[in-house]
């Protein structure tokens, strides 16, 4: 699997074949749409709908192009090609990872049968239950970074920040699909209602907390790649794992481009810390705000709070629905099939982190039930990776501060935490007390105005705001300073 390369901004190689797109089709596919016309058409109405939901919701800065990352069979960029093209023409298609003939479920009560194309009846509900969630989140993140294109700290910057909506966008086609493919009615339903639910609407909002949260600002749009889209690549990564076929080979394909939506917050946040490391060393002070900086104390609140609320998006650490989705087949456990047990768990445990009479204590919970916080943990030590890269940039200019990850029981909405009060070091506190001290944790308002203020756009050829480090090197071979976006004539006035 090719989701480890962050490091550059380039596609990651397919690891397998990946069948020819059509691209002379009105939705370019590799799953012979042409040859389902039932189906064709029910995508074909559903298509202008979607267009329409890109022009009022997607990205609000007019441009003219965008050089953007397309999926291709062939090329000399592996499974991708890069071109500048304008957004609304972008080719958004369904592209499923090559079908294994000989794939069979790997884990839970149907083991070792042959993997199901289609759905299986008792499975039904759940399925569609799982994929509609699923597809919920990939328009909302579009939804929260509206606007965020008029700030945008350079066009290098910008560019990127396109590519992951219209990648989410594509997100969605993969989800809808698979509903109007193999649900039907109920499916083609819930395809409209994807389109109909928006982020932060009060009386239709999308499904997940962390969805509905407004992104303010390019420090939390990278804190949102980081932490929010590397949970999309763990709830990604157990459902490739699914017993039902197409609904894994969609999520193998969309963990190849989440990649890059990896790489974008990471090397953001790595790139903030190391410009606010520069100007604390230049200036002898922690306190670079006045000199065009965001404060590190300031970057370690957003941090505190964006991974509190991605950790929200896993669930109850203990769950008997997430149990019968294991056992059913339907959504497996991080590399499964590289585990090394029986893969059904039925005497296995898991120690699990709860409150007991005003203290932390571990405790053995048979592990089938305890799968959220087995995903979750395998996050959680992903996410320090991170962690480490931006204090080594902070220890190479030689500061004493470092970044760090908050306790899991830190600012929870969900789960067994979410009735106490956590400190970000771990202690139990009082209400009153967590409360009085939240202020210095998570970003408030001045915080947020601070940052706010430094949100200048930079649109000029390699120009890039003063609270970042350039980026080590551009998109796909290109240099640093390339055109990657071109503006139209109303985005400069
Ligand atoms: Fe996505
Ligand atoms: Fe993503």
């Amino acid at each position: 699997m090719t989701v480890r390369d962050e490091r550059t901004g380039s596609a990651p190689a397919p690891t397998g074949p990946v069948s020819t797109i059509d691209y002379s089709e009105r939705i370019p596919n590799n799953v012979n749409l042409a040859g389902d016309r039932r189906l064709q058409r029910a995508l074909e109405s559903w298509q202008p709908k979607f267009l329409d939901w890109w022009r009022t919701l997607g990205p609000a800065l007019p441009t003219k192009d965008v050089y953007l990352r397309t999926a291709i069979a062939v090329g000399r960029d592996g499974w991708a090609h890069f071109d500048h093209v304008p957004m609304e023409e972008y080719r958004w298609g369904i592209f499923l990872a090559e079908q294994n003939p000989e794939r069979t479920v790997a884990f839970g009560k149907h083991k070792g049968e042959p993997a199901w194309q289609e759905v299986p009846g008792e499975y039904r509900a759940e399925l569609m239950r799982l994929i509609t969630v699923q597809g919920d989140t990939e328009p909302a993140s579009v939804e929260q970074q509206r606007v965020l294109g008029n700030t945008a700290p350079s066009l290098y910057d910008l560019r990127n920040l396109f590519q992951v909506n219209v990648e989410e966008g594509r997100h969605l086609w993969a989800m809808v699909y698979l509903l109007q493919a193999y649900f039907g009615r109920e499916g083609r339903e819930e395809a409209e209602q994807l389109l109909k639910r928006n982020s932060g609407d009060l009386d239709s909002p999308r499904i997940l907390g962390a969805f509905n949260e407004e992104t303010t600002d390019w420090l939390q749009f990278f804190m949102f790649t980081y932490f929010t889209d590397r949970d999309g690549k763990y709830q990604l990564g157990t459902l490739k794992e699914s017993a039902f076929d197409p609904l894994a080979r969609t999520c193998e394909f969309m963990l190849k481009e989440e990649a890059h939506h990896m790489f974008v917050g990471t090397t953001g946040v790595q790139r903030t810390v190391e410009r606010t490391a520069e100007l604390m060393v230049q200036h002898k002070t922690a306190d670079i705000l006045e000199h065009g900086g965001i404060p590190l104390t300031v970057i370690q609140k957003y941090l505190n709070f964006q991974f509190s609320v991605s950790m929200d998006l896993f669930g109850s650490e203990q769950s008997t629905n997430v149990a019968a989705y294991y056992t059913g087949g339907l959504k497996g456990r991080w590399q499964e099939t590289r585990r090394k047990d029986d893969h059904e768990l039925k005497d296995a445990t898991y120690r699990v982190r709860l409150v007991r009479d005003g203290k932390i204590v571990e405790e053995d919970v048979p592990a089938l039930t305890a799968l959220n916080l087995d995903l979750r943990d395998e996050y959680v030590a992903d996410c320090e990776n991170g962690v480490r890269r931006w204090n080594q940039a902070l220890e190479d200019a030689g500061l004493e501060e470092r970044l760090y990850l908050p306790h899991e029981g830190f600012n929870r909405r969900v789960g067994t935490f979410a009735e106490h009060f956590v400190s970000p070091d771990g202690e139990l506190l009082s209400k009153a007390e967590w409360q009085g001290k939240a202020v210095g944790w998570l970003p408030n308002d001045d915080d947020r105005a601070a940052v706010a203020a430094l949100m200048v756009p930079h649109y000029d050829l390699g120009d890039f705001a003063g609270w970042i480090a350039p980026p080590q090197t551009g998109i796909n071979d290109q240099p640093v300073e390339f055109d990657y976006v071109h503006l139209r004539e109303e985005a400069l006035a």
